[in-house]
C-alpha cells in the first residue's frame, strides 16, 4: 500500500502531525506539500495526490485543507478516486468499509487534532466490504467520463 499525503497551507500543520503518527505506525508515505504555512492554491495539491493514486492499484492519499471541501471537490474530479470527507470516526469507518474510499479528506480547521488522529488510524485499518457494497462502487465508476 502506497499512501500519499498533500495540504494546503491551511492543512499543513495537520498533515504534519498525520506524518509524526504514521512514523509511529511504521506507514511509508510520500508527502506531496505543501511545505509551509505560505498560502497557496489547494486544487494544485489536490490534483497532483488524486492523480498519484489513481495511478496505482491500491495507493491510498490522505488530503487536508481547512474545511477540507475544496480537497474533496478537487479529488473527487479524478477518474478512479472516491475521497471522503470525514469529520467523525463513524464515517471513516463507513466510508473505506461501504464506500470504498481510497483518499481520506480532513477539514483542519474543523477538528482537532485527537479527533483527526483517531480517523486516520480507523480509516487506515478499516477493509473494504464486498457484496453489495462492491456493486454500488461498481456503479460509482461506470459513470465516471475517462479520458
Ligand atoms: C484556505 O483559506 C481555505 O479556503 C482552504 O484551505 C479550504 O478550506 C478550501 O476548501
Amino acid at each position: 500500500m502506497k499512501l500519499i499525503l498533500g495540504s494546503d497551507h491551511a492543512g499543513f500543520d495537520l498533515k504534519e502531525a498525520i506524518k509524526t503518527w504514521l512514523d509511529g505506525l511504521d506507514i511509508p508515505y510520500q508527502d506531496l506539500g505543501t511545505d509551509s504555512t505560505e498560502s497557496c492554491d489547494y486544487p494544485d495539491i489536490g490534483l497532483a495526490v488524486a492523480r498519484k493514486v489513481a495511478e496505482q492499484e491500491v495507493g491510498l492519499g490522505i488530503l487536508v485543507c481547512g474545511t477540507g471541501i475544496g480537497m474533496s471537490m478537487v479529488a473527487n474530479k479524478v477518474p478512479g478516486v472516491r475521497a471522503a470527507l470525514c469529520g467523525d470516526t463513524f464515517s471513516a469507518r463507513a466510508s473505506r468499509e461501504h464506500n470504498h474510499a481510497n483518499v481520506l479528506v480532513l477539514g483542519a480547521r474543523v477538528i482537532g487534532l485527537g479527533l483527526a488522529e483517531e480517523i486516520v488510524r480507523i480509516w487506515l485499518a478499516a477493509v473494504p466490504q464486498g457484496g453489495r457494497h462492491a456493486r454500488r462502487v461498481q456503479k460509482i465508476g461506470a459513470v465516471e467520463c475517462r479520458p
